[in-house]
């Protein structure tokens, strides 16, 4: 008789589970995700059902209120949760090691104790000292706030039963593991089921938890994507490590809109708030340098200001060198090839590097006008004025398309004092006129050029 089967291969990034090895994942088409684990008996899913009735319902008649939530005491964090933390849901916040996650929490239970709440961090990184190390540089902490280390989720069940906090931190997903699972830590299965059983226990016990999972492309834990589907609220932190402001975007929330991003600056007193992120994207710019324009570009449903760097020289070789460093670099050699074709400028003899400020990664078309009359500002070596804000998307015809939001990102501008703006002609019909600043509709690339020079 044939051996029943214990083992099966995972995708390390996506979770699909299969009986043999792929090179690559027929799922997510991930190469070398493929990993071999024991099989686990599904365990019954019994919570969830626990807190459903088998009754319909009529949906005017399900109450809700404001106060089924709580605020972080972060507004940026508020706004990326939908307004905040909502009771019982399960909250994913991803990013890569050693960006700020730990921090970013830790603060909001400092927040919340203060504000009366019980909260239970439970750390499988950092030792009680450790972590106590990293409180002292955020502030002063009350003893509404617990702390665990453990990575037994039996325990940690336990845990959650006898002390019945309102808030858990569970930092990270990878170091949890159950007994009953054969394999280690970080595996997909261990994550998976971890995550499981967390669910099961935020909407038994209505207790909002937060996970934090360390994405790695190359490593051996399993990535927070096996767990997107599972939670309610995905919550993904970036930023570039040398940069000293850090990106929280929401990616999947079940309570609120997607897309909304909160921004923080990481100081020597943990992360700090930046309400005005377009003043601070901007700090620094060059006066009167060439090759240097401010577009607005939308984050969500936030205006965003950012300064396009390009430069544009002589190349000393046949073949010219193109780099584009926070934006995509083949639309940058579309728009140049657009403006070697309809404006007749000579770029393909020349080097461009083309460079988002700040290290920040844009990508939406409203950029394109801006990324093209960068580089016409470099090749002329001519300067465009300070005070001009420019955006639109450039077709292939050189024409310029409209983009959504016009108004708001006008209003943007204005509010940093920007005295012009050049826009796609089309989208002046949703601009209310002011005598704050100069309105330049222009329909294609040679307008907007005869508009700035
Ligand atoms: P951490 O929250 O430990 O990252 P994660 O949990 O995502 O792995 O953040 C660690 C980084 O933040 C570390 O490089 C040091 C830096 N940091 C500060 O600059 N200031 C601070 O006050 C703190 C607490 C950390
Ligand atoms: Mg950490």
């Amino acid at each position: 008789m044939a051996k029943a089967k214990t083992t099966a291969f995972f995708c390390k990034e996506c979770g699909f589970e299969s009986s043999k090895w792929y090179g690559q994942c027929p799922a997510c088409k991930e190469w070398n995700t493929f990993v071999e684990e024991p099989i686990v008996k599904k365990t019954a899913t019994k919570g969830v059902a626990n807190i459903m009735s088998s009754q319909p319902s009529v949906l005017s008649q399900i109450s809700t209120n404001d106060t089924d939530r709580t605020s972080t005491g972060i507004e940026e964090l508020d706004r990326v949760l939908g307004g905040g933390i909502v009771e019982g849901s399960l909250v994913l916040v991803g990013g890569d090691p050693g960006i700020g996650k730990s921090t970013l929490l830790l603060q909001m239970c400092q927040k919340l104790s203060v504000m009366g709440k019980k909260v239970l961090y439970i750390s499988g990184e950092e030792s009680l000292k450790q972590i106590k190390l990293r409180a002292e540089r955020i502030g002063e902490f009350n003893d509404n706030l617990l702390l665990l280390c453990e990575t037994n989720l039996d325990m940690i069940e336990k845990a959650l039963r006898d002390i019945k906090p309102e808030i858990v931190i569970i930092d990270s997903i990878q170091t949890m593991y159950r007994e009953e699972i054969g394999s280690s830590p970080g595996s997909v299965t261990q994550v998976r089921e971890s995550t499981a059983i967390l669910m099961q226990l935020a909407k038994g016990l209505a207790i909002s938890i937060f996970i934090v999972g360390h994405v790695t492309k190359e490593g051996i834990v399993a990535g927070p994507r096996v767990l997107e589907h599972m939670v309610d609220t995905v919550l993904y932190f970036e930023g570039d490590r040398n940069a000293a402001y850090r990106i929280l975007r929401g990616v999947k929330n079940r309570f609120g809109s997607t897309n909304e991003i909160g921004v923080f600056e990481m100081r020597g007193s943990g992360l700090e708030e930046v309400k005005n992120p377009s003043e601070y994207m901007l700090s620094g710019r060059p006066l009167g340098a060439s090759g240097s324009v401010v577009v607005c570009l939308l984050e969500g449903t936030r205006p965003l200001l950012v300064e396009i760097q390009a430069l544009v020289c002589d190349s000393n070789f046949g073949m010219p060198r193109r780099t584009a460093a926070g934006t995509d670099y083949n639309r940058v050699n579309l728009l140049m090839a657009v403006l070697e074709k309809r404006v007749g400028m000579h770029l393909s003899g020349c080097d461009a590097y083309v460079n988002v400020a700040g290290g920040l990664k844009v990508n939406e078309p409203a950029l394109d006008l801006g990324i093209v009359l960068a580089i016409v500002s470099s090749y002329k070596n001519r300067e465009i004025d300070f005070q001009t804000i420019i955006f639109g998307e450039v077709g292939l015809a050189g024409e310029v398309r409209a983009v959504s939001q016009a108004q708001q990102r006008v209003t943007e501008a204005i509010k940093l004092g920007f005295k012009t703006c050049i826009l796609p002609e089309v989208c002046l019909n949703n601009v209310l006129k002011t005598d704050k600043i100069k309105l330049i509709g222009v329909r294609n690339l040679s307008e907007a050029m005869n508009a700035i020079l």
